[in-house]
């Protein structure tokens, strides 16, 4: 690849945060991060995967730091950004992508299951971008915070009352934090993905339904490739994506097209 074209989108001697980094979506971005040559703070709750994660950084030549973190305690984050300065410096860029993602019908959701999904897809986001906002004020350097959102952010689907209200809270609010963080000089945006084969969803996509469901709603008639947000997720947090801030990136193989 053309030498500006590869160190615009690099993340070479930044500090980037990874949420919810013990699988799918979020390990496979902190490998990437790694391989773009940033320092990567991987986190989430089952710290014993992202010990393996960190080998396996460390084994390809990458440099990352594994830490326990639950997005619902603001202590728990705050401990994370702690340890990160005390390792590699105040973090550069975040990706905000710890989140739930239970399907049910809405006559059913209890108050206790409303709230595990506000706290965790929405209340975590904020406080995660807050925090890494703060830090990266008190340092007076700028960065960038990218959302993981949804297309269910920005449309709705049968059982998933609460995670769209979450998602579409997502949406406004890495808009909201675009328009006040802009004169800082931090950038945020979000990617929306379509239907990637994760834990959250394996069981529907590895059934006929599942496959059914693509098939007829996806443009594209396929569920995406991981490597698929390589580009979104490096556009958005490299100097390759500089003058974007606000942006909602649909990564969804045309899905929020399907005909209504
Ligand atoms: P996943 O279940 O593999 O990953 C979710 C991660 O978030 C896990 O590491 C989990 O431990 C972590 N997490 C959950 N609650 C947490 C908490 N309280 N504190 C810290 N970490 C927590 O699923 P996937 O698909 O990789 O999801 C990542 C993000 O992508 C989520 O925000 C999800 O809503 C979003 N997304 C996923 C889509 C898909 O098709 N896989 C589609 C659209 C959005």
């Amino acid at each position: 690849m053309n030498e500006i074209v590869t160190q615009r989108f690099s993340l070479a001697g930044r500090t980037v945060l990874i949420t919810g980094a013990s699988s799918g979506i979020g390990a496979h971005l902190a490998r990437l991060a790694a391989r773009s040559g940033a320092q990567v703070v991987l986190a989430a709750r089952r710290v014993s995967r992202l010990e393996q994660l960190a080998l396996d950084i460390e084994w390809e030549g990458g440099k990352s730091l594994p830490v326990a973190m639950d997005v619902t305690s603001r202590a728990s984050v705050e401990a994370v950004f702690d340890a990160a300065e005390a390792h590699f410096g105040v973090i550069d860029v975040v990706l905000n992508n710890a989140g739930i993602g239970n399907g049910q019908r809405p006559l059913e959701i209890s108050e206790e299951d409303w709230r595990a999904m506000l706290s965790t897809n929405l209340d975590g986001v904020w406080r995660v971008a807050q925090v890494a906002a703060q830090r990266l004020v008190k340092a007076g350097r700028g960065g960038s915070i990218v959302n993981v959102a949804s297309i269910l952010g920005l449309r709705v689907g049968t059982g998933y009352s609460h995670y769209c209200a979450a998602k579409a809270g997502v949406v406004q609010l890495t808009k909201s934090l675009a328009l006040e963080l802009a004169r800082f000089g931090i950038r945020v945006n979000a990617i929306a993905p379509g239907y990637f084969r994760t834990e959250m969803n394996e069981e529907f996509f590895d059934s006929e339904k599942g496959n059914d469901y693509i098939r007829q709603l996806v443009p594209m008639r396929r569920l995406g490739e991981l490597s698929e947000l390589d580009g979104p997720f490096l556009l958005l947090a490299s100097n390759a994506g500089s003058f974007m801030t606000g942006s909602i990136l649909a990564t969804d193989g045309g899905h929020l097209l399907s005909s209504l």
